[in-house]
């Protein structure tokens, strides 16, 4: 087959053979397909789409290319996935909050993707902690503790490992085919019984509106369900950060605090909502107040806190080597007004300007720069006040930051919209 012909009908809006798709993914994850074509596929997928059958079959393609992993125990095999926002850190929580509750969670997660900080880039801001762990190690810390959060490697959904770094800097992430694809192939791939996907809408994620989150939201249960995976779905609103903290070491920080229990609201609240689906789905929970207060009574008690320091522990982690942060500047308001607006696409770019992100495939990030955001839509803002801190040593990029940060925000008379949290994605029948 010839890769050009094949980017040249999806370029088109043809339709691609499961043969094609296969040739392209394989192709590619054993480095015989360069990035420069894999990118114009991908860039092509973005524009013309895929539709449900493509779909599967670039999933299912990307699986072949890895294992799949093995049950380790007569445990429930669960997942949460998001489809990614700004200061989304409830997988640190999630992961060993779950494994509290007798439950098998092999958690294979990303690298920051887009405007988007990544559960693997934050885990690595705590010192030693380990993102590529074999298989065998993977299986022997899921029998011990329940849990483990790990990325792609070479031998688990490779086709995703290299194509996800690729879309994280060509422009190509928010596709329903390619997220959908990405997401899919790791969480079928962990050979789960049940999974909840987080599926974010606003300016801080991938999909701006609901209605196209739905969409996304669809195309990744359809492919659970089809995979034989109790898969359910919650809609989050991504027009505000969740929680204060955007970058990596901070995030790690405001995760422990959650787990300490202390830390902002709606991210405990989130994560304990995606938890107690998960609980439901495989029977631990009657109803989904049942759930909650399990859960509830697992973050009381330290345990979760506990079962994420044994998994940071495995994974080589040090919790009490200190995690640098960077240099505190201000952006004060420069009136008064209603919060109205909080652009998370300028935010994210604000991150990734200072090192937290990446502008090349394989860079290294700056665990140690980030962002707090010190209000929250619908709040009374007064001139001079404090909107957002930024942590970074390096001034130039402090300068550029705080122009992003100064043009994200919006001050209005009146109080704005703001969103619920979260509402469940109700597929149609
Ligand atoms: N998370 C993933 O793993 N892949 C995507 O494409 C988006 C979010």
């Amino acid at each position: 087959m010839i890769p050009a012909v094949i980017i040249s009908k999806k370029r088109d809006g043809g339709k691609l053979s499961e043969a094609e798709i296969r040739f392209m993914v394989s192709s590619y994850a054993r480095g015989d397909l360069p990035d420069y074509q894999m990118s114009a596929l991908a860039m092509a997928i973005f524009i013309r789409g895929m539709d449900p059958q493509e779909i599967s079959q670039l999933t299912d393609a990307m699986i072949a290319t890895g294992n799949r992993l093995r049950r380790v125990s007569q445990r429930p095999r669960v997942d949460k996935h998001s489809t990614g926002g700004l200061g989304d850190k409830t997988s640190l929580i999630l992961g060993p909050m779950l494994a509290c509750c007798d439950l098998d969670v092999p958690m294979i997660s990303g690298r920051g993707l887009g405007i988007t900080g990544g559960t693997l880039d934050k885990l690595e801001a705590i010192p030693g902690y380990r993102c590529d762990l074999s298989e065998q190690e993977a299986e022997h810390q899921l029998a011990k503790i329940g849990c483990f959060i790990t990325g792609a490697t070479d031998s688990l959904v490779p086709a995703d490992k290299k194509l996800y770094a690729l879309r994280d800097v060509t422009g190509t992430v928010p596709s329903v085919a390619l997220i959908t694809a990405s997401i899919m192939s790791k969480k079928i791939a962990e050979t789960l019984d049940a999974l909840v996907l987080d599926v974010k809408w606003g300016t801080g994620a991938f999909l701006d509106t609901l209605e196209k989150s739905r969409e996304l939201a669809a195309s990744l249960c359809a492919n659970g369900k089809r995979s034989g995976i109790q898969t359910t779905a919650l809609l989050s609103d991504m027009n505000q950060p969740l929680g204060r903290m955007v970058g990596n070491a901070c995030e790690v920080d405001e995760s422990i605090q959650v787990m300490q229990g202390s830390g902002p609201s709606d991210v405990w609240e989130l994560t304990r909502e995606l938890g107690a689906r998960v609980l439901v789905s495989v029977g631990k929970s009657a109803t989904l107040d049942e759930a909650r207060r399990i859960l509830q009574g697992h973050l009381d008690s330290g345990r979760v806190l506990e079962r994420f320091e044994q998994m940071v522990a495995m994974q080589g982690g040090d919790m009490h080597a200190s995690r640098k942060l960077g240099k505190v500047s201000q952006v004060l308001a420069n009136g008064s007004g209603w919060l109205t607006r909080i652009d998370g696409q300028l935010l994210g770019q604000a991150v990734i300007v200072m090192g937290g992100g990446r502008v090349q495939a394989g860079q290294r990030v700056d665990p140690s720069v980030g962002l707090s955001v010190e209000k929250r839509l619908g709040d009374r803002v007064d001139k001079g006040e404090v909107l957002v801190r930024i942590l970074c040593d390096d001034p130039a990029k402090v300068e550029d930051a705080k122009a992003l940060v100064r043009d994200s925000i919006a001050l209005g008379d009146a109080p704005g919209q703001v969103f619920a949290l979260w509402q469940d994605f109700i597929p149609e029948p």
